[in-house]
């Protein structure tokens, strides 16, 4: 890990809390007296989820959690172009609302498999919710139904974002650049 690599910070702690409040404002009335089922896609979303479900729980909703292991970036910054489950989630969830929840919607790729896969598991409604949004990445037509920010095309960490694993435990968002320049993504 090189210290060096984070440039400057693009979302600061406090955005994200007052974010997180807002936004779960805007889906309780939706999510409220539902069989809720909420799934972290890995490992991108394991602290934006931790901290929406303790705002859900001030909000009195109830979810039950399961996380779903989907890869496409093998390292570095490049997408793969093809996603993969990797580890599957277990809890059932015919007839159960389900709220996907990821770090950020880039390309869509990913987004669009979750979506696809737990429809197949006969989910009555899925919603999906990032807490960040690249719109101008989109490669597949893809939107979620719940976005923190929408940032410009850089590639960020931190809050959950990595960079080649590390990174993820940054409180904050960061924007990193290389020694070598910056980051090539697909
Ligand atoms: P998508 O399938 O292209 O929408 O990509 C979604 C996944 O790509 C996210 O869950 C992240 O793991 C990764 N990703 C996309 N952009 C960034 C970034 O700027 N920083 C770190 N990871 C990113
Ligand atoms: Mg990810």
């Amino acid at each position: 890990m090189n210290p060096h690599h984070i440039r400057d910070i693009l979302i600061e702690e406090g955005q994200i809390k007052d974010r997180i409040e807002s936004l779960v404002q805007e889906m309780t009335p939706e999510l409220k007296d539902r069989d809720l089922v909420m799934i972290g896609i890995l490992r991108g979303s394991f602290m934006f989820i931790a901290d929406l479900v303790r705002e859900l729980f001030r909000n009195h909703v109830h979810p039950r959690l399961d996380f779903l292991t989907l890869e496409s970036y093998y390292g570095g910054t490049a997408s793969s172009g093809t996603v993969n489950v990797a580890k599957d989630f277990s809890t059932r969830v015919d007839g159960c609302h389900v709220l996907v929840i990821d770090d950020i919607l880039d390309s869509g790729r990913t987004l669009a498999k979750a979506h696809d896969h737990i429809m197949g598991k006969k989910a009555d409604t899925v919603r999906t919710c990032v807490l960040l949004d690249k719109p101008s990445r989109r490669a597949v037509p893809f939107e979620a139904n719940y976005r923190g920010f929408e940032i410009p095309d850089e590639f960020v960490v931190g809050y959950g974002l990595d960079y080649d694993g590390y990174y993820r435990e940054l409180p904050y968002i960061a924007k990193v650049s290389m020694l070598d320049g910056c980051p090539d993504q697909e």
